[in-house]
């Protein structure tokens, strides 16, 4: 946990316009006064990100999220249940938000989330507001979920980190999109498909071929720079694997354990970091055991997808 003086320290630099790292429970995020146009242009900049991909308002608690968005039965429903937690709304803004227009770029939605960290908790309450946080890594990077892994992404840039340990999630939350009379998802995420099912009933299928609203719907995002093989049940020369399962792989140069017990929550926690520690110049490629598309294995098959795509498309 950060010391007071850290939290400090953190909190006068958001008051200055300035970005502070934080750790969430599924990564960690680059935060900023999300009232505050410079800063969320400082945001943009620093992740060089694409200004079509809105940021997430991150919120004390629900009420807070109640002022600045219209929360609808279902909505409330969602708050009620995964709140603090790995869930992003995305809804209709009211008119007296404050939240920069910058961060939704232009759109009348707005992303809302409550993470669950005590780290995050304690900023956002000793902040007071809303803080835009997009995951800390450059855009289309691997997301990271540890403090050193932002500061290896923003070495040497002015940045304060808070340090929270470990993200217990791992991958970024799920984005369901409440615009319309039938939800969407927009990300999947360890809120998963059947869980938002179990109090939303039947989701929308995703629009093919429409303009991407979130980055995560980008084909490529999350790339190493290695070439990834996904479902291998085989090596090819000097590749490194990520193992999922009981069978116990052989010739790979390394293996780096997702899960050894096939649990896919497990695997998720350790996806981004193992993604970083096998992208190494001596290894020819990364290839990925198969991982069953249930639960929470919709969400990491939807990032290794994005991990593997084609990096031209
Ligand atoms: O777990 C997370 O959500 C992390 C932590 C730091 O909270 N944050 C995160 O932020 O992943 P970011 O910016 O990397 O991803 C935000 C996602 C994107 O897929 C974005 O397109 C979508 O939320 N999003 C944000 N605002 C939106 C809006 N108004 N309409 C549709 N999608 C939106
Ligand atoms: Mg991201």
């Amino acid at each position: 946990m950060p010391s007071p003086a850290q939290l400090a320290a953190a909190i006068a630099r958001l008051a200055a316009g300035g970005l502070v790292a934080f750790p969430t429970e599924t990564v960690y995020g680059l935060g900023a006064d999300a009232r505050r146009d410079e800063a969320v242009a400082r945001i943009y900049a620093m992740k060089r990100r694409p200004r079509f991909n809105p940021l997430i308002a991150h919120v004390a608690d629900a009420d807070a999220a109640r002022a600045l968005v219209q929360v609808d039965a279902r909505a409330e429903r969602l708050m009620a249940r995964y709140w603090p937690g790995p869930l992003t709304l995305v809804l209709p803004r009211r008119p007296e938000c404050d939240v920069s227009l910058l961060a939704a770029d232009g759109l009348g939605s707005l992303a809302v989330r409550q993470p669950a960290h005590p780290v995050a908790a304690a900023l956002l309450a000793a902040w007071g507001g809303p803080l835009v946080a997009p995951s800390a890594n450059r855009s289309g990077r691997v997301s990271p979920t540890t403090a050193a892994d932002v500061e290896a992404e923003f070495a040497g840039e002015s940045l304060v980190v808070l340090d929270g340990g470990p993200c217990a999630v791992g991958l970024e939350s799920t984005v369901v999109d409440l615009l319309d009379p039938l939800p969407r998802l927009l990300r999947p995420g360890a809120v998963t498909r059947a869980m938002l099912e179990a109090e939303l009933g039947p989701l929308d299928a995703p629009v093919p071929g429409a303009a991407p609203r979130a980055p995560g719907q980008l084909a490529s995002h999350y790339a190493p720079t290695l070439p990834v093989r996904l479902d291998a049940t085989a090596p090819r020369p000097g590749e490194a694997l990520l193992a999922f399962g009981e069978a116990e792989p052989a010739g790979y140069a390394e293996v780096f354990w997702l899960s050894r017990a096939g649990d896919p929550a497990e695997a998720a926690a350790s996806l981004f970091r193992g993604l970083r520690a096998l992208d190494r110049p001596d290894f020819a490629g990364i290839a990925v055991s198969p991982i069953p598309d249930v639960g929470v294995g919709e969400a990491i098959n939807d990032r290794l997808r994005r991990a593997a795509a084609d990096r031209l498309a």
